[in-house]
C-alpha cells in the first residue's frame, strides 16, 4: 500500500486502496507499472475514473441530461468528454507500449511462450482461423473494461471488508488467528496459492461484507425482446436495472437480521442451502464477472497481509455512510486506525 504514517493514526483508506488495486490490475493483466501509489490520488487516471463515475450517476438521476446531444453541451457533459478521452489515452498508451515490445520480440516468439503471457499479449496475438486479429478499437474496449471493472470494484470490496472487520473486532481476531496459523513458520511474508485457499473464515467475512456493501450495487441490462415480468409487459429496448443492493438487504431473503454482519451466513453448510441468486455481487448469468476469482484472491491477500501486521479500529467520530454510485463508496471515506502488532 502507499506510504502513510504507521502509528496509531487514522488513515482514510479508500483512496489508498484504489491506487493499490489499480497498480495490481495494471501489473497482473498488462505487466504495466505506473507505480500510481507513489503519485497518489492526484494520478490523472485515478482522479478521472472517480470523477467520471460521479458524473455518470448525476446524469442517471437527471432525465434532461439523458439526451447525449444536449448533455455534451453542458459543463458536465464537456467535462465527461475530456475525462473520457483521458481514460482512453491511458488504455492507448498501454497498448502502444506493448505493441512496440511485441514488434521488437516478434509476435511469433511472444505467442510461443518465450515469456509470461499476460492478458494484453493474448488480446494482441489472438487470431481467428482466417488469421484476422482484434481491431484496435476492440482491444481498447477490452483494456478499458479490465481497467475499470478490475480496480474500483475491488478497492470498494477491500475497503468495506476492512470497515466491517474494524467494526467487529471479534471477527477480526478470528481472521487474524487464521492468518497467523497460515503464516506460522514462514520466512517470507508472501502468501502462496495453497495459503490463500486455507483462509476460509476470511473468505466468509469478505462475502458477508460484499453482501452488506455490494461493490457493484446495480447491474443494468437492455432488453432485446418484449417479455412479461410479474404481469407487467416490458418492451424491447428498455433498460432493466437489477438492484443488487436491495436484494442483499431483503429480509425475505436474508431474515430480519439482514443488517447484521454475520459471516457464518457463508459457511459451507449455509451456502448449500442458499438460493444461487440470493448473493450476486459479481452479477449472474452469461455476462457475470470474469474477474471474480482474481478479485476474491486479491482481497484475501491484501486483507490477510494487513491483519497479520496490524490491529485495525474505526475512528469513533468519523461517520461512515455508503453512497450508491457505479460502485459503492463511502460519502466521506472510511477512516481506520492501524495499530502495529507487537
Ligand atoms: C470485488 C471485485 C469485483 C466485483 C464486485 C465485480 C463485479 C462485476 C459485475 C457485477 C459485473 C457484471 C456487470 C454487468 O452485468 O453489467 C462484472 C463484469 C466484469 N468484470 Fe468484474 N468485478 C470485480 C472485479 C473484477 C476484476 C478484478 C476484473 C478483472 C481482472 C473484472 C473484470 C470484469 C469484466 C471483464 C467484466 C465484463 C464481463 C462481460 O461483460 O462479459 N472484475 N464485474
Amino acid at each position: 500500500m502507499s506510504s502513510f504514517a504507521i502509528k496509531d493514526e487514522a488513515v482514510e483508506i479508500t483512496k489508498h486502496l484504489s491506487l493499490l488495486t489499480l497498480d495490481i490490475i495494471l501489473q497482473c493483466a498488462f505487466s504495466h507499472n505506473i507505480d500510481c501509489q507513489r503519485v497518489g490520488d492526484k494520478h490523472p487516471y485515478v482522479a478521472a475514473v472517480y470523477a467520471m463515475s460521479q458524473l455518470v450517476m448525476l446524469r442517471a438521476r437527471n432525465p434532461w441530461m439523458h439526451l447525449w446531444p444536449m448533455y455534451r453541451l453542458t459543463p458536465e457533459g464537456r467535462k465527461f468528454v475530456k475525462l473520457f478521452n483521458l481514460v482512453h489515452q491511458q488504455a492507448d498508451d498501454i497498448i502502444k507500449a506493448r505493441r512496440e515490445v511485441l514488434d521488437r520480440e516478434g509476435r511469433e516468439k511472444a505467442g510461443r511462450g518465450s515469456r509470461y503471457l499476460d492478458f494484453l499479449d493474448i488480446l494482441l496475438t489472438a487470431r481467428d482461423p482466417d488469421g484476422g486479429g482484434l481491431t484496435d478499437e476492440e482491444i481498447r474496449a477490452e483494456v478499458d473494461t479490465f481497467l475499470f471493472e478490475g480496480h474500483d470494484t475491488t478497492a470498494s470490496g477491500i475497503s468495506w471488508s476492512l470497515y466491517c472487520l474494524a467494526k467487529h473486532p471479534g471477527h477480526q481476531d478470528r481472521v487474524r488467528e487464521e492468518v497467523d496459523m497460515v503464516m506460522a513458520g514462514k520466512d517470507e511474508k508472501q502468501l502462496t496459492w495453497q495459503d490463500i485457499s486455507k483462509l476460509k473464515y476470511l473468505a466468509m467475512c469478505i462475502k458477508e461484507a460484499m453482501r452488506l456493501y455490494p461493490p457493484v450495487p446495480i447491474v443494468s441490462r437492455k432488453i432485446t425482446r418484449d417479455f412479461v415480468l410479474m404481469g407487467h409487459r416490458l418492451p424491447a429496448g428498455a433498460t432493466l436495472d437489477v438492484n443488487v443492493w436491495c436484494l442483499h438487504h431483503n429480509p425475505t431473503v436474508w431474515g430480519e437480521d439482514f443488517m447484521d454482519y454475520r459471516p457464518d451466513r457463508f459457511s459451507s453448510e449455509n451456502m448449500k442451502k442458499m438460493d444461487p441468486y440470493a448473493f450476486i455481487p459479481f452479477s449472474a448469468g452469461p455476462r457475470n464477472c470474469i474477474g471474480q476469482n482474481f478479485a476474491l484472491n486479491e482481497e484475501k491477500v491484501v486483507i490477510a497481509r494487513i491483519l497479520h501486521r496490524f490491529k485495525i479500529e474505526l475512528v469513533p467520530d468519523h461517520h461512515v455512510a455508503p453512497v450508491i454510485e457505479l460502485v459503492t463508496r463511502a460519502v466521506n471515506g472510511i477512516k481506520v486506525k492501524f495499530i502495529p502488532r507487537d
